[in-house]
């Protein structure tokens, strides 16, 4: 892949990221370091992938309506609600703070947000008829888009009296997520991320989902990269400033094997009825390591 090489700029020419100042003065010597990587054989980002300060701004305010979404579902969220309600309050959250749920409507997907219930490892489908019962895992995934900016995010939810084995899997997971975002550092690989949020997940007795994981986001959904959490230190994409994508790792307690609803061709669930746990924030790669834009 040698993609900096087709985006030559002129010197002088005004700089790509829209600062205004000249390319020699601004991303020229950043653009080199990105080269020097991608001739020593690196996946490197192409400069699509990198936001600019307008780009961060529009995505914090969409993260604004992300994150204030999931603090309304986590002051609701109750025993003998169905994941419906939470749906509907997804919906209107959303709406009435100028935003659109990212999931509606994506490629084909019929509701506003994924509720995924104990073994369900994600895109469980709000219904009705699944009611959140005493003991149950929940993890509510939001995105949001405003302006053409998105913004993702997922939490867990114990309800009622948690089984203290399920309990921790939800903890684990969201140490597994907090020691990812440690590992967010400018110059080193998604890989090195990955493995350590892999690493902690193992270390506790749990297994990583392989198929599923994160993505680049906010000018569109799903960009790349495919962020992985069972990958090898110094693997996959290099990561730079700018940079913005999701951490969200599926964590099981038993199997990391999992299978697909052929009903509604979205949930996911593990293939031996263990829980799984997720949460997932959105970060921005900075010049000391990242910012975390939702959670
Ligand atoms: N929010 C999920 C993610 O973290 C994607 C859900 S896509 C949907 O990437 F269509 F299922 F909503
Ligand atoms: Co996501």
């Amino acid at each position: 892949m040698v993609q900096f090489t087709s985006q030559k700029m002129d010197r002088n020419a005004p700089c790509w990221c829209g600062s205004g100042k000249k390319y020699k003065n601004c991303h020229m010597a950043f653009d080199e370091k990105i080269r020097e990587y991608e001739l020593k054989g690196a996946l490197v980002p192409d400069r699509n992938l990198l936001k600019t300060s307008k780009d961060v701004e529009g995505i914090k305010a969409s993260a604004k309506i992300n994150i204030a979404v999931l603090d309304e579902i986590a002051e609701k969220i109750h025993e003998g609600m169905s994941t419906q309600e939470i749906d509907d309050i997804v919906y209107n959250t959303t709406v009435k703070m100028g935003g659109i749920p990212a999931d509606l409507h994506y490629e084909g997907y019929p509701k506003s947000v994924c509720t995924s219930v104990n073994d369900q490892v994600c895109h469980g489908i709000p219904s009705p008829d699944v009611i959140l019962q005493d003991g149950d895992i929940v993890n509510v995934d939001c995105s949001t888009i405003l302006n053409g900016y998105f913004s993702d995010s997922s939490r867990m939810f114990c309800i009622g009296e948690v089984d203290p084995a399920w309990r921790r899997l939800v903890d684990v997971t969201k140490e597994c997520v907090e020691i990812g975002v440690k590992a967010v550092k400018p110059w080193t690989f998604m890989g090195d991320m990955g493995n350590a949020v892999h690493q902690h997940a193992l270390d506790n007795g749990y297994t990583v989902v392989k198929e599923i994981g994160g993505h680049g986001c906010g000018l569109e959904f799903h960009e790349d990269p495919f962020v992985s959490y069972v990958s090898k230190p110094g693997t996959e994409m290099l990561m730079v400033p700018g940079m913005c994508f999701t951490i969200e790792p599926m964590v099981n307690m038993g199997t990391d094997e999992i299978y697909e609803d052929d009903s509604n061709g979205w949930s996911i669930y593990t293939a031996d009825g263990k829980p799984s746990a997720q949460w997932e924030v959105q970060v921005l790669v900075t010049e000391t390591g990242c910012e975390v834009l939702t959670y």
